[in-house]
């Protein structure tokens, strides 16, 4: 089946359930999960429901979309993605992304949690996503060109939407927050990277890392929608630390640090949506 009759299959099981059409998309990172509570929901899809959709295996992430206002803002909230170390290519990884799309979504916030590389940062930092290096996972737009969404080789040169990027900084100026600005590598995971992994990428100039994000990306660019993503610093990276890293370390940092993480992310849709 060619990738838009699939994707145009879940848009249709979506519309059998909602009419709702979103201006921001948003995804759920680790620590975000209690952010349902911020979406006055109007409609609710569990991923099961929607055939050929891709489901998220990881503990923490739920897999649900829920359409409705965030302070106002009419949106559709990813809670819990799918990861390209679960075992699904990189596009149907970013499936989610271009349904969103198809959903009306014009732009699109990602969150997640990363560790951090930068020599300045700390576990509980935040950091806006300016750049990012993707080259180490396959890229999602492998494969026949989806026509209906993008051209075969779009341009990757401003991936992050500076004005939207721009808004979230005055946001968490606003809000009190520092918000660290850097270059996020995605990773393939699910084991963490090694301590001459991590030497490797900060060489090459990034500032945290994480399994997710990047390719999600590039799917939303290739879409044309305007992208920002912040990532929550919830740990040090390998060899940066100097204990072992473990799935419940990031879980609970990035759990600590989402009140503040909520905030951030709710008046951010607000200054979004005011740009588009
Ligand atoms: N490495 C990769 N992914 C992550 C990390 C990390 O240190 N922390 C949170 N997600």
């Amino acid at each position: 089946m060619k990738e838009f009759e699939r994707l145009a299959k879940c848009l249709e099981a979506v519309r059998k359930k909602t009419d709702f059409v979103p201006d921001v998309a948003l995804v759920l990172g680790s620590g975000l999960g209690g952010f349902a509570s911020q979406v006055e929901c109007e409609a609710e899809i569990s991923y099961s429901e929607i055939e050929g959709f891709p489901r998220s295996t990881v503990e923490g992430h739920k897999g649900r979309f829920l359409f409705g206002r965030v302070n106002g803002v009419k949106t559709v909230v990813m809670d819990g993605r799918v990861h390209y170390y679960e075992g699904y290519p990189t596009k149907d990884v970013v499936l989610p992304i271009r349904l969103m799309r198809l959903m009306g979504a014009k732009a699109l916030m990602l969150t997640n949690a990363a560790g951090g590389i930068n020599p300045g940062f700390h576990a509980g930092d935040m950091m806006l996503i300016r750049d990012h290096i993707s080259v180490l996972v396959p890229n999602p737009l492998i494969g026949e060109n989806v026509e209906e969404l993008g051209t075969r080789f779009p341009d990757m040169s401003s991936i992050y939407d500076k004005e939207l990027s721009d808004a979230v900084l005055e946001t968490a100026k606003g809000l009190g927050i520092e918000l660290k600005e850097g270059v996020y590598i995605q990773t393939t995971g699910p084991s963490f990277e090694s301590p001459a992994e991590i030497r490797m990428a900060g060489i090459l100039g990034a500032d945290a890392v994480g399994m997710s994000t990047a390719v999600e990306a590039i799917a939303a660019n290739h879409a044309g929608m305007r992208v920002c993503a912040v990532s929550c610093i919830s740990n040090l990276a390998a060899g940066i630390s100097p204990t072992p890293l473990t799935h419940a370390e990031v879980q609970e940092c990035a759990d600590k640090n989402a009140p503040r993480f909520t905030a951030l992310v709710k008046e951010s849709l607000k200054a979004i949506s005011s740009k588009l």
